[in-house]
């Protein structure tokens, strides 16, 4: 059989998944929007060997009507040739995520974004704009987020009283959890605005949508209200687990509870799990551990991965599937995805791993 044309009918987490064209899916720390019967996977588009993290072509995207099959749809988001463009070729762009606005009927994209030759020194969150689904997305702007603002969860008073960081000392990880929950390096930002790294987009059934990212250092995470049009983003934000270290946050609501996987921050190398839940997306969140049910090891890497966006299988009761990334960082291209099913005991979600699996596991839950 040509593997162009090979049907899967089950996922096999960390295998080789090849796309219509009998390639390996190339939408690492993907997105996913379900849109006119048919879901939409957005990605880090890669390159082969060690610089292949940088963004050299944009952001991917592939279509499936069953999650199994996916159509490479080709690059939803350019980078520019312009060399004075913030989106410009080698700049880094990661987690693009895709919302649809049904007042405006433009589709959305957010995206972490760092400017080209700085590292991670920027920590932008970028936004991106398209009357098609598959794009071209047109570049809007990239900014550090709330400027000269407050969230919801620090009064003034509160904020008058923060210490003035010591940028002198040795930063140990003990040292930035510390400053970080003292609100020391959100001080430090409050004017010139927070950083935006790890991101992902929540949008509630009211079509309130959300910006959840990872802030201070990676430190802390800000979840904000977006505006009506998912443009910009309102003054309407709180900070969460201050020095919890969480990225790679993935939000999911089931009936009225949210919950949030996310993981600990030790760069490309995988991690133990996190779960938090909250009745209000805007908090308390509350930390509930590793959702993990492995081996030791298993549990301390996620099951080798890193998660990137809960996605809602339509039609069936109580089915959201975990994805992740298990990236390569010697060869990025060759990252692989892990889907896993997620299970229930008690109402609270965890994971298993699972060789390989198909969407039958759900029909339990009807
Ligand atoms: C972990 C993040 O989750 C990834 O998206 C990426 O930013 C890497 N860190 C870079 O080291």
């Amino acid at each position: 059989m040509n593997c162009a044309n090979r049907r899967y009918s089950a996922f096999n987490p960390g295998d080789l998944w090849l796309d219509n064209h009998g390639e390996h899916i190339n939408a690492h720390g993907g997105g996913f929007l379900f849109y006119n019967k048919t879901y939409y996977w957005f990605g880090e588009h890669k390159l082969s060997g060690k610089d292949g993290n940088k963004a050299n072509v944009g952001v991917g995207v592939y279509s499936s009507k069953d999650l199994y099959n996916w159509k490479n749809e080709g690059i939803a988001l350019h980078v520019s040739k312009d060399t004075t463009s913030k989106l410009q070729k080698g700049c880094i762009i990661e987690r693009p995520k895709v919302i649809f606005n049904n007042k405006t009927n433009k589709f959305v994209m957010w995206f972490h974004h760092e400017l080209k030759d700085q590292g991670y020194k920027a920590a932008l969150t970028g936004v991106a704009i398209s009357d098609n689904v598959t794009g071209p997305y047109e570049y809007i702007d990239s900014f550090r987020i709330h400027a000269g603002i407050l969230p919801l969860n620090i009064s003034k008073e509160d904020f008058d009283t923060i210490p003035d960081i010591n940028e002198n000392l040795e930063l140990t990880k003990e040292k930035r959890i510390d400053q970080a929950k003292k609100g020391e390096i959100f001080k430090r930002d409050f004017m010139i605005g927070q950083m935006s790294r790890d991101m992902t987009l929540f949008v509630d059934d009211d079509e309130t949508a959300y910006h959840i990212t990872a802030s201070e250092e990676n430190q802390t995470l800000l979840i904000s209200k977006l505006s009506d049009d998912y443009l910009t983003l309102t003054n309407e934000y709180v900070r969460v687990f201050p020095g919890g270290r969480n990225e790679a946050p993935a939000i999911f609501k089931k009936y009225d509870t949210y919950f949030m996987f996310s993981s600990g921050l030790t760069g490309w190398k995988p991690n133990p799990g996190k779960l938090a839940v909250a009745d209000n997306i805007m908090g308390n969140w509350t930390f509930l551990g590793n959702p993990c049910r492995g081996t030791q090891e298993e549990n301390e890497t996620t099951f080798w991965s890193q998660s990137t966006y809960i996605i809602p299988v339509q039609g069936k009761k109580d089915a959201y599937i975990f994805a992740a990334d298990r990236w390569q960082p010697e060869n990025p291209i060759d990252g692989r995805y892990v889907w896993l099913p997620v299970k229930f005991e008690n109402n609270i979600p965890y994971l298993e791993w699972e060789k390989t699996w198909d969407l039958n596991f759900f029909n339990k839950n009807e």
